[in-house]
C-alpha cells in the first residue's frame, strides 16, 4: 500500500503588488481562483488532507477555504515570519496524520499534478526529502540548489544570502517540497532566522535533513510550471499561458478553432470533437458542447449545455442554465438564460428567452420576448412542441403556449394558448380610405414648394 498523502498550501502573503482589495490568491485564472488551482492539484495527487495557511490580514481567504474545503482546512499564520514559520502554522491541523506531505503555493497555480505525483513517487522510492527544481532563464530572486556530485541537493541558498559564485548557479528552487510529515515538522522546529532576510526559511530543512541522514532528492520541472503571480501583469501572463494550453488541448482533441488566439476558455470548458468555433468567442464557467455543433463568431457563453449539431450565433449570449438539445438553432442577438430548448427548436433573431421550456421544433420569431420578471419574482414560460411564436410576441410569464399553437405577430400573450390554437392579442387594424392622399394635398397647399 502506498503512503497516505496530504498537502499544505501557503497563502499567507499580503500580495500588495496586486494593488487590489481582493486577496492575491483569490484572483482567477481561467475562471478559477489561483488558490483553487493549487487545491485541485493537491486533490488530483490524492491528498486526503489539505491545509491552507492564510494571513491574519485576509479573512476572505479563510472564508473561501471554509466554503471549498470546510472550516478546519484553513489555519492562520499570525505574522509573516517566513515560509518555514508558515508551514509550522499548519502543524496542529496536521496532527494525527501519518504520511507524506507536499508543500504548495497559493500564488503558483500551474504546478502540474503529474509533477507533484513524480515527487511523491520519488519520495516513496528514496525516502527523505524531495524538492522541485527548475533551470531558470534568469535566476535572480530564487533560492539556488547546491547539488552534490551524485545529483542530490546539499542545501538551498536564498538569493539574498548567496555569494556571487552561488548566484551564477541557474538551477533554482520552485518552492514545492515533499517530505514525511513528522520528519518535516521535526526539522522545521530547528530552523532559525539568522539570515539576510531575518526570516524562517522552509528551504533550510534541506541542509538540516541531510545532516540528520536523510536523502535529499530533486525532481526537475519546467520554469513555466512554477510561474508565480505577484502583479496584474503576471496575472495576465498566467492567463495567457493557460489560454494557450487550453487552445492547443482543444485542437488536439479534434475541435476546430478558426482563429485560436481569439477564443477564450474556462478551466472546465468541455468541447467534443468536430465542434467548430468561429473567431472571437468567450466561454465562461460551466460550458459543455456536444459533437458537430458550430459556435459562430462573437458569442458569449456561460453555464450552458449545447447539444449535438446545434448552431449558435453569430453574436448570441447564452447565460447560466441554458440547455440546447440536438440541432437547435440560435441566431444573432439572441439571449437565453435558464431555459431548455428541445431538439431542433429555433430562435433565429433578436430574442430574449429566460426561465422557459421550449418544446422540440418550436420556432420563435424575431423579437420574441419572455417577460419573466415583475421586479420581485421570476416566472416560467412553457412553449409546446411545434409551436410557432409570431414575431414580436411578448410572453408574459407564467404562461403556456400549447403544442402546435401559434401566437399572432405583435401579440402580448398573458393567458395560456391551448394546443393547436392561435393566440392573438393586439388591436384590430382600421384602414381609412383616401386619408394619405387628402393629407398630402392639404400639406402641399399650406406649404407650396
Ligand atoms: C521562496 C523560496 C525560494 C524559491 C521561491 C520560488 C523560501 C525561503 N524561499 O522564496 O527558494 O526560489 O520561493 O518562488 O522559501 N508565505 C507565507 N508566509 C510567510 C512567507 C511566505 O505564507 O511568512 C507564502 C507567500 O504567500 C508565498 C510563498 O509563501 O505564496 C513564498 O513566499 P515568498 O516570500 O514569495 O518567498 P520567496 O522569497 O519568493
Ligand atoms: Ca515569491
Amino acid at each position: 500500500m502506498s503512503r497516505a498523502r496530504a498537502a499544505i498550501i501557503l497563502a499567507a502573503g499580503q500580495g500588495t503588488r496586486m494593488k487590489s482589495d481582493l486577496p492575491k490568491v483569490l484572483h482567477e485564472v481561467g475562471g478559477r481562483a489561483m488558490l483553487d488551482w493549487a487545491i485541485a492539484a493537491a486533490a488530483n495527487t490524492g491528498a486526503e488532507r489539505t491545509i491552507i495557511v492564510t494571513g491574519a490580514h485576509s479573512p476572505a481567504v479563510g472564508a473561501h477555504v471554509a466554503k471549498v474545503l470546510g472550516a478546519n482546512a484553513a489555519v492562520i499564520q499570525d505574522r509573516p515570519l517566513g515560509t518555514a514559520h508558515a508551514v509550522r502554522a499548519a502543524e496542529q491541523a496536521m496532527s494525527g496524520f501519518d504520511g507524506d506531505v507536499a508543500i504548495l503555493y497559493g500564488d503558483a497555480p500551474f504546478v502540474p499534478p503529474e509533477r507533484i505525483e513524480q515527487m511523491f513517487a520519488l519520495r516513496a522510492e528514496k525516502g527523505g526529502l524531495v524538492v522541485l527544481g527548475f533551470e531558470a532563464r534568469d535566476p535572480t530572486g530564487y533560492g539556488r540548489l547546491m547539488l552534490a556530485d551524485d545529483g542530490t541537493v546539499e542545501r538551498i541558498v536564498e538569493h539574498k544570502d548567496a555569494t556571487p559564485e552561488q548566484r551564477a548557479i541557474t538551477v533554482c528552487n520552485s518552492g514545492v517540497l515533499c517530505a514525511d510529515a513528522r520528519t518535516l515538522f521535526e526539522l522545521l522546529s530547528r530552523v532559525r532566522s539568522d539570515n539576510a532576510k531575518g526570516e524562517f526559511y522552509l528551504t533550510d530543512v534541506v541542509a538540516l535533513g541531510r545532516s540528520a541522514g536523510f536523502k535529499t532528492s530533486i525532481v526537475v520541472g519546467m520554469e513555466s510550471d512554477t510561474l508565480g503571480v505577484n502583479t496584474k501583469v503576471e496575472l495576465a501572463a498566467a492567463e495567457a499561458a493557460f489560454q494557450q494550453r487550453m487552445r492547443v488541448a482543444a485542437m488536439e482533441a479534434g475541435v476546430t478553432l478558426i482563429d485560436p488566439a481569439s477564443v477564450f476558455f474556462s478551466h472546465d470548458t468541455q468541447i467534443a470533437p468536430d465542434v467548430v468555433i468561429e473567431p472571437s468567442v468567450f466561454f465562461g464557467k460551466g460550458v459543455r458542447i456536444a459533437k458537430g455543433a458550430r459556435i459562430k463568431a462573437f458569442c458569449h457563453i456561460e453555464g450552458a449545455e449545447i447539444g449535438e449539431g446545434a448552431n449558435v450565433g453569430p453574436s448570441a449570449r447564452l447565460r447560466p442554465g441554458t440547455k440546447l438539445g440536438r440541432g437547435v438553432k440560435i441566431g444573432n442577438f439572441v439571449e437565453i438564460k435558464n431555459a431548455n430548448f428541445g431538439e431542433k427548436a429555433q430562435a433565429s433573431h433578436l430574442t430574449y428567452v429566460g426561465d422557459a421550456d421550449v418544446g422540440a421544433r418550436a420556432n420563435l420569431g424575431a423579437g420574441t420576448i419572455t417577460c419573466n420578471y415583475d421586479g420581485f419574482d421570476k416566472y416560467r414560460t412553457t412553449i409546446g412542441e411545434d409551436a410557432f411564436i409570431g414575431s414580436d410576441t411578448a410572453l408574459v410569464a407564467p404562461v403556456t403556449v400549447g403544442k402546435g399553437a401559434y401566437t399572432g405577430t405583435g401579440s402580448v400573450i398573458t393567458k395560456d394558448v391551448p394546443d393547436g390554437a392561435l393566440g392573438v392579442a393586439r388591436s384590430r387594424q382600421a384602414n381609412i380610405e383616401g386619408w394619405a392622399d387628402k393629407n398630402r394635398a392639404k400639406k402641399r397647399k399650406d406649404k407650396p414648394a
